[in-house]
């Protein structure tokens, strides 16, 4: 049976953290060793340069820590065909195909995209290409004829959008394009990791992140200020482990393991938990075994980080073979597009 066609991308303003992690890397990654699957992941640089055009450096700069990234948590270039958007020219043509399928109105209600613009303050002022990236988006999905695409909830917009492209291009010139199908993570602590602040989000721009790359002072320094039940203020208070930061992280990372090796004095995270509501347990020792627990995921990471920042050559050099391998599967949709319309003059 043909393998299923599998498709992430991720736009690079900035290091991944571990909401990206438990959200889609580590997925990934269990992913690239199936044999159901085919997976591409690339670097969206033309998405992220819609609403960064003025500030090329920072895409650039990102392009490189996201690469790093991926390779650090063990995206293998042997499994997983990792590429740069902007290097495969066939997306921008496609783009430019669609591009006269979807009514301005239509971009205009799609409720991503609205989210998006008042986030960023545009006002009036929204950069075209900005607005449209739904449906550049619409072309990197179909040109790989991807069956399936990870995303996160406030993404499913742009995948019905793209389903909306699909049918309405395969209406005027023939079923060319495949529908694509999203998948969202069913584990409700991974769908969303709050940040440090137990805001809803770790993002960038509220400063509550754990990146993949902080070292293990700032993860430190990280954990201890972590916020937890504010009614919990004595050790012999009873405490709430929902909405407490602390426990949401144990939730996405601990493992019995872990409670075997640093907290042998509690066999799992119920035991844990209990003793917390119950009351007499502090803020410190829990967070100082987060600490540890985080310590165990990021070492491994760390170490091959440390490697590709030596082998700058070899992150390039792999990004530059994926976009090659990509490329030859984003011309073949794009030589049917064109057929498909009859633009092939000289055929
Ligand atoms: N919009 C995605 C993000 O914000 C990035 C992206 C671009 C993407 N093209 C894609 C994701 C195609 C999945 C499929 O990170």
């Amino acid at each position: 049976m043909d393998k299923k066609i599998i498709l992430t991308g991720d736009r690079p303003t900035g290091k991944l953290h571990l909401g990206h992690y438990v959200g889609s890397l580590k997925n990934r990654v269990e992913l690239q060793n199936s044999d159901e699957y085919n997976q591409f992941v690339f670097i969206a640089d033309l998405q992220a340069l819609t609403d960064n055009a003025r500030n090329p450096e920072k895409i650039r700069n990102s392009l490189k820590e996201v690469a790093i990234d991926y390779l650090s948590v063990g995206l293998d270039p042997s499994k997983t065909t990792i590429f740069v958007q902007s290097q495969i020219p066939e997306l921008t043509e496609l783009n430019m195909y669609y591009l006269n399928l979807v009514t301005l109105a239509r971009l205009k209600r799609n409720p991503t995209i609205k989210t998006e613009i008042k986030e960023r303050g545009f006002g009036d002022a929204i950069p075209v290409g900005f607005l449209t990236y739904p449906i550049s988006q619409a072309a990197d999905i179909t040109a790989f004829n991807a069956d399936v695409v990870p995303v996160g909830e406030d993404q499913l917009p742009l995948i019905e959008q793209c389903k909306e492209i699909v049918r309405t291009f395969n209406g005027i010139y023939g079923e060319i394009l495949k529908e694509p199908e999203a998948l969202l993570s069913n584990n409700d602590v991974c769908k969303r990791l709050p940040g440090i602040d137990g805001k809803a989000k770790m993002s960038k721009s509220l400063g509550n992140c754990i990146y993949l790359s902080d070292d293990s002072d700032t993860v430190k320094q990280k954990v201890m200020s972590m916020y937890t039940d504010p009614n919990h203020i004595k050790v012999e208070d009873p405490g709430n482990v929902k909405d407490n930061a602390v426990f949401t992280y144990l939730d996405a990372f601990a493992t019995d393991e872990h409670f075997k090796k640093y907290l042998a004095d509690y066999n799992n995270l119920d035991e844990l938990k209990k003793h917390y509501e119950r009351g007499g347990l502090g803020d410190v020792k829990l967070k100082k075994f987060l600490f540890q627990v985080l310590e165990d995921v990021l070492n491994p990471i760390r170490e091959k980080r440390a490697y590709y920042e030596e082998h700058l050559d070899e992150v390039y050099q792999i990004l530059h073979d994926g976009s090659k391998k990509a490329r030859l599967v984003a011309q073949d949709t794009l030589n049917k597009v064109r057929e498909a319309i009859g633009i092939n003059y000289f055929d």
